[in-house]
This record gives C-alpha cells, structure tokens and sequence, in this order.
C-alpha cells in the first residue's frame, strides 16, 4: 500500500489549486473515478487477510471521505466565485438617472390634424381616409367635373402616364374625392371629416407640391346651411381657442356644391400676433357649400331624399396660423432644429378636456 499520507497531502493540494470546476471534476475523476487513485487502494481491500483490511478499511473510507469532502467544499467556493464573476459583468446602475427629455417632436401638421379630429368627433364626425393616387372618376367626374371643363385646370394636377386603356391615374388634387368613396360604400345619415395629403404642381411661399387638407361631410335628410355655417363656426372657436368669432360666407363656385361659398374669419394684428375672431380684417379660411344634387347622384343618393354639406380646408394653413409659422416650405424640409422649434410634446395629446394644445 503506497504511503496514504502523502497521496493525501497531493490530492488536497490539487484540488486548492483547481482553478475551475472543470479542473476540479479532473481531480475528482483522478481520485475517485473508477480507476482513481483512491478507489484502486479500495480493492486492494479485497486481498487482503481479515486482520489488515480491519486495520487498513477504516484509513481508507477516512481518505475517501475526506478527500470527497474537500471536493465538495471546494466545488462551492467555485461556484460562488463564478457566479460573482458573472453578477459583476451584468452589473446595472440603477440609480443612473433616466433621459431627462424625450428626443423627437410631433409635427405640427400632425398635431392639427390630431385636434381637428378631436374638435369634430366632439361634434359626432368620424374620420375616413382614402388613397392618395386617383382615378379621373373619383377625383373629377363624380365631383361634378364637366370633361374638358376648364375647372379640371383649376387644380395643376400631377397626371400618372397613360394606361393601355388611355386612363391615366392622378395624385389626388384633393380630399373631396373620399367624399364620393365615403357616399359610395356607407348609408346616410353621415358625418366625416377626411384628412390627408393632397398634390398639386405649385411651389412658393404659401404652396408646396405635396399639402394637406381636411374635408368634411355631412348627409341627412334635412340638413341646410344654417348647420354648414353653425358646425364651422363651433370648429373655430374651438380649434383658434378664442370665445367667439365673427365670420362671414362670401359666394363662390365649386363644381361639387351648389351654392357653394369661402368662409372667411375676422381677425387682427397685434404686433407680429395674428389674433383670429374678432377684429377689422377678413381672412378666408376655407371652401364650403350644399352638396351639388350630381355629386349625390353619381353616388346614388336620391337628391330629393338626401342633402349635405361640405367642406374643405388646408391644415397647414391652419397649422401656419395658429402656431405664427412663416414659410410653408420649412414645413417638409425635415429640419431637426426646425422641428425642435415648432413640434409638440409627444405626451401632450390634444383633447378637449384638458386642452388643445399645451
Ligand atoms: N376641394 C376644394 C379644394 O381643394 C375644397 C373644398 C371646397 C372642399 C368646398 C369642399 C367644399 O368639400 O365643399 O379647393
């Protein structure tokens, strides 16, 4: 039998000096795996005569125990030790402070468009979108266009290149062709307002290619332009903020309706302020009338059952007047400084209880 204290002494100074679980498993299989160190002193119990194997057993299920022991004791500083490791490399600060601003700002086109449609479902609208490329029929012809009429012209249109048939396509000029998708696909009564880009080839101050307008309409039985002129006044008051305005329908044409008038708003200049309601000036603010009994046919509305009213407006017109913004253009020219000037809070969502705008 080799000498047992000193394959003690080499086997515990082993496994302190693992230095990882996977070297201390390697201790562990060199000691008392099956053909470890300890298990063949182990059989040799077998051969031997009573007398030994009485004297040597114990010494040798002390080892074992001992050296399983230091095993087992060392397996855990291990364990801790790695586990500290990892706990250090996925370390959190907690206490470092959030981002203090949130990055990014609504736009102010989106944020009017937000509180129009919260002025107008206050009033029982619902909103409906519909595709920015058109077809003639929708964006004309059932407008009550006349083909060939000069008021196709009125509108610079971007026409798409002809189809095989010879139609061609067009970006629409205008909202008012979902006015006819809406009459078309959903039974009266109704009352909408349709957001959206619109196109036309123009650009200067005041006018960019791509724009946006807001429709609205309204079908019953026995509308008239008492509710046309009492519906956008409400909206004003509400959207510019103010008590009251003063406003006045000035006659127009339209194709679509008939009769057809610009709404216009007093209002007046303090300093560089634009104040909107009351005051000795009138701005028009927006294009309106009685749905044209055509427009209700061409969607197959009986006009002696049905009539409506309509209404079209530009929000970033709107956007530019109640927010003082000088240039249409800055509006599309994506501008970060710009936006962090005249965008809006993404947690302020416009409403009517607490406000429009914040
Ligand atoms: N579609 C018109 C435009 O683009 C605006 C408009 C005027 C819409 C009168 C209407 C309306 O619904 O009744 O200039």
């Amino acid at each position: 039998m080799a000498d047992l204290k000193k394959l003690e002494q080499d086997l515990l100074g082993k496994i302190e000096r693992a230095a990882s679980e996977a070297a201390l498993e390697e201790v562990r299989v060199f000691a008392l795996g099956k053909k470890g160190v300890i298990s063949i002193e182990m059989k040799s119990l077998g051969k031997m005569s009573p007398d030994e194997r009485k004297e040597k057993g114990p010494i040798l299920n002390g080892l074992k125990a001992r050296i399983g022991e230091a095993i087992t004791a060392r397996k855990a500083v291990l364990e801790r030790a790695a586990l500290e490791a990892r706990l250090a490399t996925e370390k959190q600060d907690v206490t470092l402070p959030v981002r203090p601003e949130p990055k990014g700002k609504i736009h102010p086109i989106t944020q009017v468009a937000e509180e129009i449609a919260a002025i107008f479902a206050d009033m029982g609208f619902e909103t409906r979108e519909g595709p920015d490329i058109e077809d003639d029929f929708h964006n004309f012809t059932a407008l009550n266009f006349p083909p060939d009429h000069p008021a196709r012209e009125m509108h610079d249109t971007f026409f798409f290149n002809e189809k095989e048939n010879g139609e061609r396509m067009v970006l629409r000029t205008h909202t008012s062709p979902v006015q006819i998708r809406t009459m078309m696909s959903e039974k009266p009564p109704l009352r909408v307002i349709i957001p959206g880009r619109t196109y036309r080839c123009d650009s200067d101050q005041t006018h960019t290619p791509m724009f946006h307008q807001v429709e609205g309409l309204v079908i019953d039985k026995q509308t008239h332009m008492g509710h046309l002129r009492g519906t956008l006044e409400a909206f004003i008051k509400a959207f510019f903020e103010v008590d009251s305005v003063e406003t006045r329908l000035r006659p127009h044409f339209f194709p679509f309706t008939e009769p057809s008038a610009e709404m216009d708003v007093r209002y007046s200049r303090v300093g560089n302020e634009l104040r909107i309601g009351q005051g000795d000036q009138w701005m028009e603010i927006l294009g309106c009338g009685m749905v044209h009994p055509n427009v209700l046919k061409s969607c197959g509305l009986d006009p002696d059952e049905y009539q409506g009213f309509a209404f079209g407006m530009g929000i970033d017109r709107l956007a530019m007047l109640k927010y003082g913004i000088p240039d249409l253009r800055d509006m599309f020219a994506a501008d970060a400084r710009w936006l962090e000037h005249y965008g809006f809070d993404a947690n302020d969502q416009p409403n009517l209880a607490t406000g429009l705008s914040r």
